[in-house]
């Protein structure tokens, strides 16, 4: 892993649907994940209906496509969501509008939460009560890693990349194996409430997911954008691996954690904006974390 260079982290408080303060075909690589449709741990009544959520996703596929180098790739966590009874295909329109905005869909890895640590709803409890066909609702442990690419990457162009960078960006082959990398699976334990205080009430997913996408689309060096930053994950695990990042986060009230847990030193020099159009600090009481279920990131619904 690349330590000794300094890496930079912009971090940019606004609404991730305009990100003009990146240069069109400067990001090598885009990993986040966008909130869950009118979660409500998350933002409640943030989006006025379905279609509002998906033009937005459609307005934020437009500003990837514009800041993504030529066949690089842009990975979005995401799943379906149950609300009021009806699953919305996130996943499927998600994948429609990215390629639509003229990103070809690559690969999807589905993310597989432990069962005894997922907190989700349990569905799957009806059929315990009614014993018979029809009643049947699984509990859901999984999301999708959806894959795109911005045309085809030039593997001629990886001659010209400095061979020491190179060699720092050579994939860790024994966490390749032994983590089974390989598969269109991957099992990684998500993110519980009670492990950091620095993602509660945020749907946080854990560091080792950015840590593979980074590893396997990126080289040391390059420029890593989350447009959903969060309490900051992405940053910290590009930060970790050598590569710099840009992040869009519309909460502002998210900053001393993004800071604490990027973390700040001789060799991570972290800087923020706060633009017009991002929100105020939202209170931790209206955070909606007494109960325990929507404390968990956003796992109980999906
Ligand atoms: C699912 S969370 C991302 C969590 C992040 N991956 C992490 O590990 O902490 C989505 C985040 O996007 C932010 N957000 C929602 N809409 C946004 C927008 N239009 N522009 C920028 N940020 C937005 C929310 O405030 C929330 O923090």
């Amino acid at each position: 892993m690349a330590q000794s260079e300094v890496t930079t982290h912009r971090v940019i408080f606004g609404n991730c649907q305009d990100m003009h303060e990146v240069a069109s075909e400067s990001i090598d690589l885009t990993v986040t994940s966008p909130p869950y449709y009118n979660a409500p741990f998350d933002y409640p009544g943030m989006y006025k209906d379905y279609d509002e959520y998906l033009k937005m996703l459609s307005r934020v596929s437009d500003e990837l496509y514009r800041v993504t180098s030529q066949g690089r790739v842009a990975c979005i966590v995401i799943d379906d969501m149950l609300v009021d009874g009806e699953k919305l295909p996130i996943v499927a329109d998600c994948t429609t509008i990215m390629r639509q905005t003229g990103f070809r869909y690559r690969d999807r890895i589905t993310w597989v939460k432990p069962k005894g640590y997922s907190r989700i709803s349990r569905r799957s409890g009806v059929l315990v009560q009614h014993p018979y066909p029809m009643y049947y609702y699984p509990d859901n442990i999984q999301e999708s890693v959806l894959i795109f690419q911005k045309g085809r990457f030039d593997y001629k162009l990886i001659k010209e990349i400095d061979s020491t960078l190179l060699s720092q960006s050579k994939i860790d082959s024994v966490a390749f194996n032994r983590n089974e990398w390989n598969l269109t699976v991957w099992q990684i334990t998500n993110v519980l409430p009670t492990n950091n205080p620095l993602e509660k009430g945020i749907a946080a997913f854990p560091e080792e997911l950015a840590n593979r996408l980074i590893q396997l689309f990126s080289f040391v060096g390059e420029t890593v954008l989350d447009p959903f930053l969060g309490s900051g994950t992405t940053s910290k695990a590009s930060a970790a691996l050598g590569r710099n990042s840009i992040g869009y986060e519309m909460n502002y009230g998210l900053k001393e954690r993004i800071v604490a847990k990027v973390g700040f030193n001789d060799s991570v020099k972290i800087s923020s904006e706060r633009r017009h159009d991002c929100i105020a600090p939202i209170a931790e009481k209206d955070l909606n974390l007494s109960t325990p279920l929507k404390r968990a990131g956003g796992h109980s619904l999906r």
